[in-house]
């Protein structure tokens, strides 16, 4: 798949609407990740779902969604606007559904699927599957058996070892990797002496994740034999242009668009141009894992 420029959407950051992915293109993304979709729609939890952290946001949406049937009209819409990219998010209860989500999203016009096996906050999908290597193996087999296009897997930091999910998903069949999603995190009111977010534990994504995002794109880009899509904590070229010397063929950007807007985007890709011209590089693939040098 190529793009523009190294920079997407994060998933779930903007929801669905064409409306609001065209902003982001607006912006300069090279990519819109939607948010994930399943097989039947959900109400997710209710409020509080969402946290503000010292350095980062700690969520508990619950995946609220329409369920595929319910999303192939915006799919359509947006793919009849956007002039990138779309990759549809799915995520799933087992490797069938996964499957069957990801044939009607690639026949309502998806690009390409970003499987969501690292929700920390959903059981029985999400990090549940994203955990075990042989459950995730089948899920992307089943996946790439049912379409044709890009099937990019997205990995979980709440794991003992993210490299041998990294190798599980990548022989299983997976054309590349996004690293990662957020960190199982919660907070406590010290008033009320009670868990804030509605479902106690949550996610925690922006600024005080990018150290432990950085790491596992660097280990990850050891072993890897596909590309690689940094995510967590992004807010500026320089985050990015680290991503990419740690292995990162493109980057995601989430929670750093609240505080800076869709034209974060832009300064980012302008930032890496910028840089590659300082440092006498030609283009983003002459930095990827060049930090791994000896
Ligand atoms: C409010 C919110 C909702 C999210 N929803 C999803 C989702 O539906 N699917 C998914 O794969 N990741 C989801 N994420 C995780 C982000 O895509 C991303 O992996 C994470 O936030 C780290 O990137 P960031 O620090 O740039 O936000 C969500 C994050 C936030 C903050």
């Amino acid at each position: 798949m190529k793009l523009a420029n190294p920079t997407m959407l994060a998933s779930g950051i903007l929801g669905y609407s064409a409306e609001s992915f065209q902003s982001i293109v607006n912006g300069g993304a090279g990519a819109i990740v939607t948010k994930s979709v399943g097989l039947k729609s959900r109400m997710g939890y209710a409020n509080p779902t969402v946290v503000q952290a010292k350095f980062g946001l700690i969520n508990a949406m619950g995946l609220p969604n329409p369920g595929i049937d319910g999303f192939v009209e915006e799919i359509r819409e947006a793919k009849a606007v956007l002039t990138v990219p779309l990759i549809v998010s799915i995520y799933g209860f087992s490797a069938d559904e996964y499957a069957s989500v990801a044939q009607k999203a690639v026949a309502a016009g998806a690009d390409a699927l970003e499987l969501n096996v690292s929700c920390p906050h959903v059981r029985e999908t999400g990090s549940e599957i994203g955990q075990d290597p042989r459950i995730l193996a089948e899920v992307v087999r089943k996946v790439k058996m049912a379409t044709r296009k890009p099937v990019i897997v997205k990995l979980s930091p709440n794991v003992t070892d993210i490299v041998e999910l990294a190798e599980s998903a990548s022989h299983a069949g997976a054309d590349a990797l996004t690293a990662i999603n957020t960190v199982k995190a919660m907070a406590i009111d010290a008033e009320t002496a009670m868990p804030i977010l509605n479902n106690r534990v949550g996610g925690l994504s922006g600024q005080a994740i990018k150290p432990i995002a950085l790491r596992c794109v660097y280990d990850i880009w050891e072993r890897a034999k596909v590309p690689i899509i940094g995510c967590g904590g992004i807010a500026s070229w320089r985050d990015a242009v680290e991503f990419l010397l740690a292995g990162a063929s493109a980057v995601q950007i989430g929670t750093a668009i609240a505080a800076k807007g869709p034209n974060v985007f832009r300064s980012t890709t302008i930032g890496i141009g910028n840089y590659l011209k300082k440092k006498g590089f030609r283009s983003v693939s002459e930095i990827v894992g060049l930090s791994h040098r000896k």
